[in-house]
């Protein structure tokens, strides 16, 4: 297809498959760049089929021959497949074909990373190891051997047989052939076993490379977890005897639901004190859940087609917070959610990339794994569960394993469960899937004779291709406060449906103030006239703990909104309120780190840009500057004292409850770098023993421009290690001021261990580039120059990471005219680009047509 005639694909052009697929078989003879792969596919056609085409998707795929039942035919090779006149009873497909794993840099399909073949297979990878009907409503049992001299060789389900040469797995559980997968290498494993709550054993593994040894045992301790808790939680129970995960190290997600044999990227599950911080620790326990728990949410029952893709994703995320929050702190999950939600899903929710939960059009879907899908798709299914109530929610899922099992759904077929359990109409709340953008709610109140009155207006301005939408329904959590502090009504959860709506309570002594929107009970943007005294007053008296930091992050935005527009001075009463906060030793220390986290830079360009002013990079970056600065001088005199209090002594252990004292403590190390020249930094370096005091240290340092010696001694203790390498990498560039970050980048490309082609060293260069605001945003233009250079190059290797990068430059209507001229012109660059993907098109097209 011609990249200026690109195929769109409809939700609408729905049709079912003409065939059921009864079995594969499939042989792999492995070689690095003549793979064969021999498939046998039993099909039978369906009698009752609207489309009786026997199509089957191909891609970069040489056919050498295929036969139905034994005998050699001909087939038609067309765009994206091929076609053939096939029999009209139940027949047999064999096909063999030439693949070429070692020239496979787009990571999808067979390929190799580092002299060893792993498949990644989502969404549409599959089409490029052999002919199939390449979709997820197609599920068949798959039997899979393979022969090579690799010493390990992994397929789905169970082992069936090995020898020399060859290994033989097959997987019971019918699946779409995106969760296939195969791994072979020189691998070693580090074991593990669960007995499932009907006591059957089940062979855990961790397969990693020679070397990598070391740094399993939190991962499995992980996923027994995990295991664990989807029994006692949801009920649901592992279904094989095994089950496997390997680390590779190119990998263009964090990790790969396929069945009984996930496959993750090595930043994801490899974890050790002296290499991993506690984020990445705590990343990696919910993304081994996540994988874990998609082997019900999206393997046993999966999606009907790729519009559907929240079903599984939406779900699975929402689970995986669930999680989260169960084995750390509840609140701190809740407040991390929402500063990635709105970090990620409302820029994109709010620009020209908009797109509901459940898109009705993609021209490549790999474009369409966004912080929509999955993060706005779990706020749904949060939401849901609050309007219906913990138990309704729980009898819900129950119904949906129960009835869905084996099955491949959509979004209808999930709302149909709950209204089913709890007799509710939901065609209203279906909403939240078909329509994009954040719903603003304004607020205004009214107090007299006892009664109050909360009146929410709701509207949701326009996104691309819809101009107009009606009024959702949006589950509002509020509490109200006696102005002594004391709550005088407990959270009611009021359900909005309306344009325009009052709620009142009666019997209230005093004019209360209102808690609203508590846990952010629903993905929307608040709009309300309040004062910073009422926000400093929620800050220090709301019972419910998100609404607490957010009363903190607002008077944060306030604050840095009037330094930026009047040169205001930092607001006394907020400083003074973050003061007490730090210092007050009853609060949890994580939650005292986030109160210290600043908003971001990008954040108050968009506060900035949605109160109708353009925002300036370089100014907001000063306000950030001056901030800190004045804070750190503010608390002075407790710096030592917090520092040496929230020190944690002794042998590293990555809790959330040390975890958490660490987060405060690097927060209190950054202050204190701006006072004492980096004295107490260096110490912290030297002594450190663990990556999170070191990176920490490292990164104090390098913020005050103090860490050149720490960054080349850094550099020579971890050069062998890749993971501790792209930190490395990405630190310089966040921590560059604003006219030296572009140039910072374009250095680290020239390093030898620079490469392109590895996505997790292109991210924390490129990644880091684009999250430096004020460095990006360079009115030189320099950063945007850089980051469209080197996706034009990447383009040709790997689209699907080209693709998602491009998301770097879809705020850009915020800028100023000049701003807007030079994104223009290195977007029009990429797009006019000579053989440019049809993923890295779309994203272009669509961010510069808005
Ligand atoms: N199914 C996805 C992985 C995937 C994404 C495959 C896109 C193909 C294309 C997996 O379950 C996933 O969602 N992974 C996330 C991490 C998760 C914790 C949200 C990822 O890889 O970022
Ligand atoms: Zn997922």
């Amino acid at each position: 297809m011609a990249k200026d005639t690109p195929q769109t694909f409809y939700l609408k052009d729905y049709t079912p498959f003409g065939f059921d697929v009864e079995s594969v078989h499939l042989t792999f003879r492995l070689a690095p760049e003549t793979t064969r792969v021999l498939s046998r596919i039993r099909f039978a056609p369906k009698p009752d089929a609207a489309d009786k085409t026997f199509f089957l998707y191909g891609e970069e795929l040489q056919l050498i021959s295929a036969k139905i039942d034994g005998q050699a035919v001909t087939p038609e090779l067309v765009d994206g497949g091929l076609k053939c006149a096939v029999p009209s009873a139940p027949f047999t497909w064999e096909a063999e074909v030439e693949i070429n794993p070692a020239g496979n840099t787009a990571l999808e399909g067979l390929y190799m990373s580092n002299r060893m073949y792993c498949t990644q297979c989502e969404a549409e990878g599959f089409r490029k190891i052999t002919y199939y009907p390449d979709r997820p409503d197609v599920m068949s049992t798959f039997t899979v051997r393979i022969e090579g001299d690799e010493p390990v060789m992994l397929s789905n389900g169970n082992p069936v047989g090995a020898g020399e040469g060859w290994a033989e797995w097959h997987d019971p559980w019918p699946k779409p052939a995106y969760l296939f997968a195969l791994v072979a290498g020189d691998l070693v494993n580090h074991p593990g076993s669960f007995t499932t709550k009907s006591g059957k054993e089940v062979e855990l593994n961790i397969w990693v490379r020679p070397g990598d040894e070391n740094k399993c045992a939190f991962g499995m301790e992980a996923l027994k977890k995990s295991m664990k808790w989807d029994e006692d939680v949801y009920g649901l129970e592992y279904d094989l005897e095994l089950f496997n995960i390997v680390a590779v190290d190119d990998f263009n997600m964090g990790a790969m639901e396929n069945k009984g044999l996930n496959i993750f990227n090595s930043s994801c599950v490899l974890a050790s004190p002296e290499t991993s911080t506690d984020a990445n620790f705590e990343r990696i326990e919910a993304i081994i859940a996540h994988e874990y728990f998609h082997n019900w949410t999206g393997n046993r029952i999966t999606c009907r087609d790729w519009f559907q893709l929240c079903l599984k994703e939406g779900l699975t995320v929402f689970r995986d917070a669930q999680f989260t929050a169960d084995m750390r702190s509840e609140p701190v999950k809740r407040i991390d959610d929402v500063i990635t939600l709105r970090a990620r899903q409302f820029p994109e929710d709010n620009g020209p990339l908009a797109h509901p939960p459940r898109p009705e059009a993609f021209q490549e879907i790999n474009n369409f794994y966004t912080a929509t899908v999955y993060e706005k798709g779990a706020e749904v299914i949060g939401m849901l569960k609050r309007l219906v109530g913990d138990e309704s929610y729980y009898k819900a899922l129950k119904l949906y394993f129960e009835r869905h099992d084996g099955q491949a759904c959509t979004i209808e077929d999930w709302l149909k469960v709950f209204e089913d359990a709890t007799g509710r109409d939901l065609s209203q709340f279906k909403l939240w899937y078909s329509q994009a953008g954040t719903p603003r709610v304004k607020v205004t109140e009214d107090y007299a004779g006892g009664t109050y009155t909360l009146t929410f207006e709701q509207s949701t301005p326009p996104t691309p291709g819809q101009p107009d939408k009606a009024p959702r329904v949006i589950p509002m959590a509020v509490g109200l406060l006696s102005p002594n502090g004391d709550e005088v009504r407990a959270t009611e959860v009021l359900e909005l449906t309306e344009a325009k709506q009052s709620f009142t309570f009666e019997g209230l002594a005093s004019k209360p103030v209102p808690s609203i929107l508590r846990e952010f009970s629903a993905p929307v943007i608040l709009e309300r006239e309040t004062s910073n005294a009422e926000r400093a007053f929620l800050l220090a008296h709301d019972t419910d703990p998100f609404n607490r930091w957010e009363a903190g992050n607002a008077l944060a935005k306030e604050t840095r909104v009037a330094m930026v527009l009047d040169g205001a001075a930092p607001d006394a009463a907020y400083l003074d309120a973050l003061e007490k906060l730090v210092r007050d030793d009853e609060q949890d220390p994580a939650f005292r780190a986030l109160v210290l986290s600043p908003p971001s830079q990008s954040d108050i360009a968009q506060t900035l840009y949605e109160r109708g002013y353009t925002p300036d990079p370089q100014k907001i970056y000063d306000a950030a500057e001056t901030f800190t600065q004045t804070l750190a001088q503010q608390l002075e005199t407790s710096l030592p004292r917090l520092y040496a209090a929230t020190t944690v002594e002794g042998s590293y252990s990555p809790d959330a409850e040390s975890a958490g004292k660490r987060a405060l403590n690097g927060r209190i190390l950054s202050l204190l770098t701006r006072l004492d020249g980096g004295e107490q930094a260096a110490r912290q370096y030297a002594a450190a023993d663990n990556m999170t005091q070191q990176y920490a240290a490292l990164a104090a340092l390098m913020k005050a421009e103090k860490g050149e010696v720490q960054s080349r001694a850094f550099f020579e203790q971890w050069q062998d290690d890749r993971l501790v390498m792209d930190k490395w990498f990405a630190l310089q560039i966040a921590c560059a001021a604003p006219e030296k970050t572009a140039a910072t980048a374009k250095a680290l490309t020239q390093h030898a261990l620079f490469d392109m082609k590895n996505p997790n060293r292109f991210r924390a260069v490129f990644g880091a580039l684009a999250g430096n605001h004020a460095g990006f945003h360079h009115a030189s233009g320099e950063g945007y120059q850089l980051l469209a250079d080197n996706l034009i190059a990447l383009d040709k290797l790997n689209p699907q990471t080209t693709a998602r990068m491009c998301a770097a430059f879809q705020t850009w209507k915020r800028y100023d005219a000049g701003r807007q001229s030079l994104i223009r012109a290195q977007l029009s660059r990429i797009a006019g680009t000579e053989g440019l993907s049809r993923d890295t098109n779309e994203m272009v097209t669509r961010i510069l047509d808005a």
